[in-house]
């Protein structure tokens, strides 16, 4: 029986794009739901246009009342009863409450060498601190933040003269090699770190 995947996302999702596209053939898990905390989220007619059921709660609405804001996402989530939660360029902090709900099976993908560079700006913080390698990691969600047990990571050069935006732009390349080969590894059972290349 294949392991449902439910995404979640904030913005273009070509994370999640390439994490739906693998889920294919003898792959262990299956995309079922797509949800964002924007409903103009671009990902979001990217998992229409695949098939992929979508749905939108916009934590706007909520005025800062998270709690509440993850309630109505919840009910989303639960509807597609899925197995596995993978969190996708998903911008939203979440509250200990949901992260305790589908600990063991949520993961994420962060754009640093973990746990190097927690939160925001990781391309920027690299690139001041003169490292010459960068990368992404993906880790299991546990209540603190980007602080879970390392599923996978890939590294690559820093060049001279990059920008945050050209070091993005190689990490995110790496970040769609990685996330998938990860996913299927933990869709069987496999938690074991991955490390690229
Ligand atoms: C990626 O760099 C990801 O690491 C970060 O959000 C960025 C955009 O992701 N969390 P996507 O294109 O929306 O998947």
């Amino acid at each position: 029986m294949s392991k449902r995947v439910a995404i979640l996302i904030s913005g273009g999702g070509s994370n999640m794009v390439k994490l739906a596209e693998s889920m294919v053939g003898d792959h262990p898990a299956r995309p079922v739901l797509v949800a964002s905390n924007d409903p103009q989220a671009g990902g979001l007619a990217r998992a229409a246009q695949m098939g992929i059921a979508t749905a939108a709660v916009d934590h706007r609405a909520f005025k800062g009342d998270r709690p509440a804001f993850e309630a109505a996402l919840l009910e989303k989530i639960e509807a597609a009863a899925p197995d596995i939660i993978c969190l996708a360029g998903f911008m939203r902090v979440l509250t200990e409450g949901f992260v305790r709900r589908f600990e063991g099976r949520m993961i994420n993908i962060h754009p640093s060498l973990l746990p190097l560079y927690k939160g925001l700006h990781t391309h920027q913080r690299a690139l001041d601190a003169g490292d010459t390698q960068a990368g992404c990691t993906v880790h299991e969600v546990t209540a603190a933040l980007d602080d879970g047990p390392i599923l996978g990571q890939a590294r690559v050069p820093v060049m001279a003269g990059d920008t945050a935006e050209s070091l993005a732009a190689r990490v995110l390349v790496q970040e769609h090699a990685l996330y998938p080969a990860v996913l299927r590894r933990f869709a069987s059972g496999d938690r074991a770190p991955l490390y690229l290349p």
